[in-house]
């Protein structure tokens, strides 16, 4: 490190739609749903991560909660910016520093973002004090960070399945050969369990309900050979408005995801078409990597081996395989930069 660049410090950012995680000097010193809540009087952030996740469906009159990304992309840059600003406040090496120092930032983004959108994001950024920053599409970190080479003469596909979107791409020679990104990930599966709910058993819940059924319920399959146990559900009955409480079944969620999942099989299918040749053949014997949240849905890499009939394979702790990679390309910046955006 030259005297020069003693006073920049470096961070890898996953903005993503559902958790930002942050690594700072090779460790993820973030990790926290994206979300802030914020005091409607005074127009303050009262809470960011964690603390306002656990006040979501409960707040009052005088609080608003936000989940500054949707489908991938900023949707409100305050509310974004502000919460960026105290994630890095809170990373305690950087605490105790006496000034603010110039921060050297890697960032990811969906592949399929506009240059208007990569913009909010840079601007952003350059708000909380970046002195350098660098995008990286998510599905190319993802790579990175399942252990993939990417900058062999190799086709490799993968499927970052997020909160807000899908990522599919192939990646060969540090570049991304074919894309595609649908807006159909964990927060849609919530919305059809949640309309499912409403639908067959005349109940009404919340996104956090809908959310912890897909965690202890959720399938991609009606057909499991290691079962979760049913799950007691509570909300608000449709028509008597009282509060009540119904059992369900992994096989009942399974039936609620399942357009979603014909529509991201699609999507994969469709990717695969238009790849060339002799990429096909090495996906061919390489198989599928699946990362991202959404992958952890039980029996999906089954379901996906079997619309395409390939291997698949799911990243160890998926949830941080887009930060481990971007926390990679900072580590090896000579050798991994071809990964960037250019
Ligand atoms: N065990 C699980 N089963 C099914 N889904 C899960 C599980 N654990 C987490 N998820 C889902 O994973 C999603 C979050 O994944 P991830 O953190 O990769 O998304 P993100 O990076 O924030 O979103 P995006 O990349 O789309 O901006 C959420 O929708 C969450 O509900
Ligand atoms: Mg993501």
């Amino acid at each position: 490190m030259g005297f020069f660049n003693f006073f920049t410090k470096e961070l890898a950012i996953d903005l993503g739609t559902a958790n930002t995680l942050i690594v700072y000097e090779g460790e993820i010193v973030v990790d926290s749903p994206s979300i802030v809540a914020k005091d409607l009087k005074t127009g303050k952030i009262i809470a960011v991560g964690k603390e306002a996740a656990m006040m979501q469906g409960k707040e009052h009159k005088g609080i608003s909660i936000i989940r500054p990304l949707k489908d991938g992309v900023i949707a409100d840059f305050e509310a974004s910016e502000q919460m960026i600003q105290e994630f890095i406040r809170q990373i305690p090496a950087l605490k105790k520093s006496f000034f603010t120092p110039k921060l050297k930032m890697v960032i990811c983004i969906p592949s399929g973002i506009t240059e208007v959108e990569k913009r909010a994001v840079r601007d952003s950024a350059e708000k909380v004090n970046a002195s350098e920053v660098y995008l990286i599409p998510e599905p190319m970190a993802a790579a990175i960070g399942m252990g993939i080479d990417i900058t062999k003469p190799q086709g490799n596909m993968v499927i970052d399945i997020g909160g807000g979107t899908t990522e599919i791409a192939v990646i060969s020679l540090g570049g991304i050969h074919v894309e595609k990104s649908v807006k159909i990930a964990g927060d849609v599966f919530n919305d059809d369990i949640a309309y499912y709910m409403r639908a067959k058993h005349n109940l009404i819940v919340g996104e956090r309900t809908a959310e912890k059924i897909k965690i202890n319920v959720g399938s991609a399959v009606d057909e499991l050979s290691n079962p979760p146990e049913d799950y007691p559900v509570r909300g608000r009955d449709v028509i008597t408005g009282k509060p009540k409480e119904v059992i369900v079944s992994y096989n009942e969620i399974a039936k609620a995801l399942d357009k979603s999942l014909v529509r991201i099989e699609s999507a994969i299918m469709e990717t695969l078409s238009k790849t060339a040749p002799e990429l096909s053949a090495d996906i061919y014997k390489g198989g599928l990597f699946l990362a991202g949240g959404g992958s952890l849905l039980r029996g999906l890499d089954k379901r996906i081996s079997e619309a395409t009939g390939l291997p698949v394979h799911v990243a160890e702790d998926p949830l941080r395989a887009v930060i481990r990679g971007t926390g990679m390309v900072i580590n090896n910046f000579e050798k991994l930069k071809v990964a960037l955006d250019q």
